[in-house]
C-alpha cells in the first residue's frame, strides 16, 4: 500500500465509509475498495450493506442507483464530472415524448441510465441479468429497450426477439471493430476471446463469449484456457490479472478506456473522506419512482 492508500484506509474506518468500486476504475482505487464488481453486484451490495456512508467509485448513474437502494445512507460519487455518455443519450424529455406516442410498449432500461430516466421506465436490467430477466417477461408484447442499441441487438439475436431499440451506444465499446478482433485473434490464435455485451453485434459474433464484467471473471474461472483476449475497458484487465495471476490477459487493442471511469483517482477518494465529497441528492419523487424498476429487476435477478 502507498501512503495515500494507507491514509484512505484509516479515514474510511474512522468516518464509517463503505467504498464500492466498479471493475473499470483504476487499479489503485480498486485496491482500497470494500467491494469491486459489475453493475448488478454493486447494486446488490448497496442494497444490503447498510452503511452510514457509501462512497461510489464509478460513474454517476451507479452512485444514483446506490442512493435509490440505500436512501437512508449518505451516498457520494467520487468524481462529480464522471458521467456516462450512453446514459446521457436517453434524455428524459425525449423518452416521455416517445412514451406518449407508444403507450402500449413495455419500456426496459439498461441500468446505465440516469435516475430521472429510470423513473419513466417499467423495469431495469444490467448486462449481467438481462437475458435471465427477459426470459421471465412476455417478449411477444411490444418492447422498447434503451439506451444501448448494441446490448439490445445482442439480446434480440440471442433470444430470437424483436425489441425496438433506442439509438444510444457506449462510445468506449462501440469503437471496437471487426478488424480489431480479427487482428487480436491473429496475434494470439491460442487465446480464448471475450467481449462486453455493449460491443457491436458483428464483433460479438466473432468472440467466444459476450458477457458482463462479472461474467468475464466467472468465464475465466470456469475455463482451462491459459490466455484470453479481453474486449472491454482496460480496468478489467487489472482485475482479471489480480484474480488469476497464473493466466495471461491481452487487451484487444491498446487503450480501450472509459474517460469517465478514469476520472476517479485516489486523490478524489481522499478528498471525499476529508469532508469535501459530492453527495447524491434525489427528490422524493425520483427516489420513489426510479426505485420501482430497480426493485423489479432485483426481484427477477
Ligand atoms: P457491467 O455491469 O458489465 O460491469 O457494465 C457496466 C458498464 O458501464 C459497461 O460499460
Ligand atoms: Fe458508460 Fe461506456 Fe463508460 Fe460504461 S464504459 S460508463 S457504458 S461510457
Amino acid at each position: 500500500m502507498t501512503p495515500i492508500q494507507e491514509e484512505i484506509l484509516a479515514l474510511k474506518r474512522e468516518k464509517e465509509f463503505t467504498i464500492l468500486c466498479h471493475n473499470y476504475v483504476d487499479g489503485s482505487v480498486q485496491d482500497i475498495a470494500d467491494f469491486v464488481g459489475d453493475s448488478l453486484e454493486l447494486s446488490q451490495k448497496a442494497k444490503k450493506c447498510g452503511a452510514k456512508n457509501i462512497l461510489f467509485c464509478g460513474v454517476r448513474f451507479m452512485a444514483e442507483t446506490a442512493k435509490l437502494l440505500s436512501p437512508d445512507s449518505h451516498v457520494y460519487t467520487a468524481h462529480p464530472g464522471a458521467g456516462c455518455p450512453m446514459a446521457d443519450m436517453c434524455q428524459p424529455e425525449a423518452l416521455r415524448a416517445w412514451k406518449r406516442d407508444h403507450a402500449e410498449h413495455l419500456i426496459i432500461a439498461y441500468v446505465n441510465t440516469t435516475a430521472e430516466t429510470k423513473s419513466i421506465v417499467d423495469i431495469c436490467v444490467t448486462s449481467g441479468n438481462a437475458e435471465r430477466i427477459l426470459k421471465q417477461l412476455d417478449t411477444t408484447q411490444p418492447i422498447l429497450f434503451l439506451p444501448d442499441q448494441n446490448l439490445g441487438a445482442n439480446l434480440n439475436a440471442r433470444l430470437g426477439i424483436k425489441m425496438d431499440l433506442w439509438n444510444g451506444f457506449c462510445s468506449t465499446h462501440h469503437r471496437i471493430s471487426v478488424d480489431d478482433i480479427g487482428r487480436a485473434k491473429a496475434d494470439h490464435p491460442e487465446s480464448s476471446v471475450f467481449v462486453h455485451l455493449e460491443c457491436k453485434p458483428e464483433v460479438v459474433a466473432l468472440a467466444d463469449a459476450a458477457l458482463s464484467t462479472a461474467g468475464m471473471l466467472k468465464y475465466v474461472e470456469n475455463h482451462d484456457a491459459p490466455s484470453y483476449i479481453v474486449g472491454t475497458e482496460e480496468g478489467m484487465i487489472y482485475r482479471l490479472r489480480k484474480e488469476f495471476p497464473e493466466k495471461t490477459f491481452y487487451g484487444m487493442k491498446p487503450s480501450i478506456l472509459c474517460p469517465n471511469m478514469k476520472k476517479v483517482e485516489l486523490a478524489n477518494v481522499l478528498d471525499c473522506l476529508k469532508g469535501n465529497g459530492h453527495e447524491i441528492e434525489l427528490s422524493d419523487e425520483i427516489l420513489e419512482q426510479a426505485l420501482r424498476p430497480v426493485e423489479k429487476m432485483l426481484a427477477l435477478s
